[in-house]
């Protein structure tokens, strides 16, 4: 038992300006779950897709069960018996949940492809790991946490032995995660090798044995979980101590900057009204599918309304489509940034420039190149965006570093009201705070905070006041500083126990 199953040494790794890794070296046992840790950008992602066969390493070795090998394709790996399930979900959207999980292995009947089989078999796995999911859905239909739950499924169809998971939890609702912890365990006992990667440091306690931390693309250092302290790790992860991990600013509550009133908008915005004030960020706690997502969609003009009234600084504003909350000053960091927040095939230049072509252009309607250069500099600077140039595409950066950019097309605007939706989900304990900073820099400017998180640490850390939703409700508000996280699950299931015993 616990034999080296994977051995990597000497690992290096560039794309054109960025030395990604750097002699790295990882090793992992059979029957253990090991972490690999480390900040946005510091190689974990290009690691393991060397390892899977993505990318092909420029120098190195890799040996896996005791053989040596040199470049793989994924189907090599996967024939190994090296299974990811990547960082950024990658799934055919317009196709079924059964289609997806077996791109590429079809299971054909001749040449004519058996959907039958392939569904059978789908439905055999899904249900095996208790996983709720129709295989006939199309995978664009389902939310993002399901989404998740279909790219593990298919990884464990391929009969792998090595599961590397790359931010596995980052979409998933606390339910589903305990749900994916058993899995996991369950995997670990029948001796499979498992690479866990994650920026939620507070979930390894429950599943992982060995730590492995990287930085800027090097190897530091590896250790058993339990001889680490958090502060220890996070230390080796940044180079650095953190000292505040919440940093909290206080302003003085000014005067009422928005107002939501009985805003409805299907059946996960109901009746919600709140008021954002100058000088304070409000948090919205609540588990995954309480309702906020769809509120700030509704509010950005997204999703359309059914009813309600938006007044900014006393003014009643109508709003039908993004471009109109915009113009009026109100912005919106959305959760699913690959689908709605950042174009992955535009430079960062383009991302951040193209939302703001309006403060960009002169009078004829050519953008000044000087200033979408110092915009863009602004952006990176401000928010510590670890990229080469701002001339990459958006895709290539790490996936905390994306979701800097998403935030930063908005720095440049002088918004009245700004909304964050998770905007720290897969981000690094470093970048965390820079996040944080930001929110508490707009805040010092008077411009109202709106920030939707499902962590409770850092609502309860970062938001001054938190508005709690369940099943599309406001169901209560509350002072952060006075407030506990039993308050804040206590209101955040309000209608739970309604719902289980409705449904006996
Ligand atoms: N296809 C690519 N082309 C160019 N640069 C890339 C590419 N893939 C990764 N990089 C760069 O390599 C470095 C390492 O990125 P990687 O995605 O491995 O980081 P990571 O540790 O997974 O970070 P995160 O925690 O944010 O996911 C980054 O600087 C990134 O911009
Ligand atoms: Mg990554």
């Amino acid at each position: 038992m616990n034999e080296t199953i994977v051995s990597m040494k000497g690992i290096c790794k560039s794309f054109p300006g960025v030395k990604a890794l750097d002699n790295v070296q990882l090793e992992l046992r059979s029957g253990e779950v090991l972490a690999l840790l480390g900040e946005n950008g510091a190689g974990k992602s290009t690691l393991m897709k060397i390892l899977s066969g993505v990318y092909t390493r420029d120098a190195g070795t890799m040996e896996i069960f005791g053989q040596q090998y040199g470049d793989l394709t994924p189907k090599q790996a996967q024939e190994i018996g090296v299974a990811i399930i990547h960082q950024e979900l990658n799934m055919c959207r317009h196709l079924s949940v059964a289609e997806n999980m077996f791109l590429g292995r079809e299971e054909r009947r001749g040449i004519v492809l058996s959907n039958r089989k392939m569904e059978q078999e789908a439905k055999r796995v899904l249900d095996e790991l208790k996983i709720d999911i129709d295989p006939h859905q199309v995978v664009g239909d389902l939310p993002v946490s399901k989404q998740q739950m279909v790219e593990i499924a298919k990884a464990l169809s391929t009969k792998a032995r090595i599961l590397i998971m790359d931010e596995p939890t980052s979409a998933l609702t606390s339910k589903e995660i305990d749900e994916l912890f058993r899995i996991i365990r369950q995997l670990k006992a029948n001796g499979y090798g498992i690479i866990y990667i994650s920026h939620r440091l507070e979930e390894l306690q429950h599943i992982v044995d060995r730590v492995s931390i990287m930085r800027d693309g090097q190897y530091i250092t590896s250790m058993n979980f339990q001889d680490a302290t958090m502060d220890e790790i996070i230390a080796h992860m940044v180079g650095r101590e953190i000292k505040e991990k919440f940093p909290r600013v206080t302003c003085p509550k000014g005067k009422k900057i928005f107002e939501v009133k009985n805003l409805n908008a299907g059946r996960m915005v109901r009746d919600v009204s709140f008021d954002l004030y100058e000088g304070e960020i409000v948090g919205f706690a609540g588990l995954m599918g309480a309702g906020r997502t769809e509120t700030t969609r509704a509010i950005f003009g997204v999703d359309p309304k059914e009813s309600g009234e938006l007044i900014l600084d006393g003014q009643a504003v109508t709003i039908q489509k993004p471009r109109d909350a915009i113009r009026a000053g109100i912005v919106l960091a959305p959760e699913d940034r690959k689908k709605d927040g950042l174009c992955t095939k535009l430079s960062i230049r383009h991302n951040i420039a193209l939302p703001n072509l309006d403060l960009l252009c002169g009078p004829l309607g050519v953008v000044s190149r000087q200033k979408e250069d110092a915009m863009c500099q602004q952006a990176v600077e401000n928010l510590k965006i670890k990229t080469p140039g701002v001339d990459i595409d958006a895709g290539n950066l790490s996936g905390g570093n994306q979701q800097k950019v998403v935030v930063g097309k908005w720095l440049a605007r002088n918004s009245r009201v700004v909304i964050f939706d998770e905007p720290t989900r897969g981000i690094d304990v470093a970048a965390k705070v820079e996040i944080y900073n930001l929110m508490n820099q707009l805040k010092e400017q008077g411009i109202a905070v709106m920030f939707v998180s499902s962590e409770m640490p850092e609502v309860m850390g970062i938001a001054d006041r938190i508005i709690v939703m369940c099943d599309g409700r406001i169901t209560g508000e509350v002072m952060a500083r006075e407030t506990t996280q039993n308050e804040i699950l206590t209101l955040a299931t309000k209608f739970e126990t309604k719902v289980a015993s409705a449904a006996q």
